[in-house]
């Protein structure tokens, strides 16, 4: 008699989830797995559902991994969740705790708990992914968002110390005194949605430039007692800022009723609310950071968390620390991000390594194949041509025109960088305008973000460092040459390309003088596009002159 042992000897297959504590009130949902060949996808519910930010239960995102890696959710080794579970919750199996869903994830919750999900902490997590993409062995890692559970308990951020992969929490902060939700709740007297409108905040800032001295400093005043008041590494009360909540099984939405800053709202012109709290979080995080490095004396520092989505925060990060620290800046550093964090995390566990590389670029998504492609074009009444992408890219951007890019992997995390890109001219202002209220229906003030090749860098910007992920601001040397993708203060946001990351794109950047304005592909309230039905709706609904999808070029027809 024949015993037939299945011994497994290669990797694992991870399936990671970011969703915040099980319920359908999250947000930033997204889902990451790693399989055993060590290939990394990730993608977030929002591209598909088409819901923005969505925060709901995961069910397209799971099937879509699954279905990438032609697998069942009985393939998958592991399933891993990147936020703690409150001290209430933990030992609640996952069937538990989707006991609130509504009954359309039914046999998705039932499948998912079967594999008996584990839990790791929120900070941690946002540590883990931001430490295995800098590259150091040694790190200081430095996570600070709205909030998360960490040890059973809420807190709005943590530091850690890392050493070849272990990390070592040093502290955590307190979820009353987030840094995250105060600039949120400013964010909301700006009349920018919280956890939505925070960019918005950052950019109309500048605008407050010509306030006068006496405004700035008597508002300034006000922002600090707003805040909380870091002092070297331990957070101070000022009492917190006041919101008003209601409980939805684990999830609280808040408004703000803080009567502090309501008082402002009043008194004073949101751009200069704007600019104090800019100033005060810069502030900040520039004394945290010092008084931080002291403390462990390391030399490399992480920083992961939802508020290092601000680029001229983080400018100032570079500018203050730069030249004797290094730094590095988490891409996906808010809550999408803990989904890959989370099968990082269990592949430590499992394995010790770190199987990602430094830098690691970010097309993790799904490409689309020609038959695709054609397939989604007829239930359109475009014209298609089979044209040479790179130099048709050139000549048309070249023209003044305004085109979709789409090829290859889509991109995970908040930026368009050369997979899921509109394109155009970065030299005169009327692009920006063409862009923002044509092609992307917002707001005029909003600024675009520019790619340059690596080689020209130092050509556009003062003081570059190899920023590929457009989370770091610079300042331009001649921004009245760059209208189009320079900020009001004279700052950028660039995505610095080197060729072999994404060849195609560097050299339709590269054949326009090396810098083009390249926004993300979608139109405002809307998620970047992921499959070529979602780009061709985005041509049909705006004034964008054409898509190059792979090697198609698609027009109106005239
Ligand atoms: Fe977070």
């Amino acid at each position: 008699m024949f015993l037939l042992i299945s011994i497994k000897t290669n990797f694992m297959n991870i399936l990671g989830i970011s969703h915040l504590a099980p319920s359908p009130f999250g947000h930033y949902t997204s889902v990451a797995m790693l399989n055993d060949n060590s290939n990394l996808f990730a993608i977030s519910e929002e591209r598909l559902s088409r819901i923005k930010n969505d925060g709901g239960y995961p069910s397209n995102s799971i099937q879509f991994c699954l279905n990438q890696h032609n697998l069942r959710l009985d393939d998958i080794d592991n399933v891993t969740v990147g936020y703690g579970l409150e001290k209430q919750h933990i030992g609640q199996t996952m069937k538990e705790k989707f006991s609130c869903y509504a009954k359309d994830t039914g046999y998705k919750k039932t499948a998912i708990e079967r594999k008996n999900p584990i839990f790791y902490d929120h900070q941690y997590i946002h540590a883990r992914i931001g430490y295995s993409l800098s590259g150091f062995k040694k790190a200081l890692v430095i996570c600070l968002d709205g909030g998360g559970i960490d040890n059973g308990e809420p807190n709005s951020g943590g530091i850690f110390l890392v050493d070849h992969g272990d990390i070592q929490p040093i502290k955590y902060f307190p979820m009353y005194q987030s840094l995250g939700l105060t600039y949120g709740a400013v964010t909301e007297v700006c009349g920018f949605p919280m956890s939505e409108g925070e960019g918005k905040t950052m950019t109309i800032a500048p605008m407050a430039k010509n306030e006068s001295k006496t405004n700035k400093e008597k508002i300034y005043g006000h922002m600090c007692k707003v805040f909380p008041n870091f002092k070297g590494i331990d957070v101070k009360s000022n009492g917190g800022v006041a919101f008003t909540s209601i409980f939805l099984h684990d999830t609280t939405i808040t408004s703000v009723e803080d009567t502090r800053l309501l008082l402002l709202k009043r008194l004073y012109h949101k751009n200069l609310i704007a600019w104090a709290a800019q100033k005060r979080i810069e502030d900040i995080l520039i004394d945290f950071v010092s008084k931080a490095v002291d403390m462990t004396g390391m030399k490399n520092v992480v920083f992961s968390g939802g508020i290092f989505l601000n680029m001229i925060m983080n400018m100032k990060i570079q500018q203050g620390f730069g030249d004797r620290l290094n730094l590095f800046f988490n891409p996906v550093c808010s809550d999408h991000g803990n989904a890959i964090g989370a099968v990082l995390e269990e592949c430590y566990q499992q394995t010790g390594k770190n199987p990602i590389p430094p830098y690691m670029s970010l097309y993790l998504g799904s490409s689309y194949s020609d038959e695709e492609i054609l397939f989604s074009i007829k239930k359109f009444n475009f014209k298609v041509n089979k044209v040479n992408k790179v130099d048709t890219a050139i000549d048309l951007v070249e023209k003044g025109k305004v085109i979709g890019w789409f090829q290859g992997r889509s991109e995970f995390g908040p930026r368009g960088l050369g997979s899921r890109s509109i394109l155009a001219l970065p030299t005169e202002q009327k692009y920006k305008d063409i862009v923002n209220e044509k092609v992307k229906k917002r707001e005029p003030w909003r600024p675009f973000c520019p790619t340059i090749i690596e080689e020209k860098s130092s050509e556009f910007l003062k003081n570059p460092s190899y920023a590929p992920y457009m989370i770091l601001g610079f300042q331009m040397k001649n921004p009245e040459l760059y209208p189009a993708v320079a900020h009001i203060d004279g700052t950028c946001r660039p995505q610095i390309l080197k060729r072999d990351v994404n060849p195609d794109f560097y050299e339709v950047v590269k054949g326009l003088d090396g810098i083009i304005l390249n926004t993300s592909f979608n139109l405002a309230g809307d998620p970047i596009v992921e499959t070529p039905y979602d780009a061709l709706m985005t041509l049909k609904n705006s004034e964008m002159d054409a898509i190059l999808m792979n090697d198609f070029l698609i027009e109106r027809c005239t």
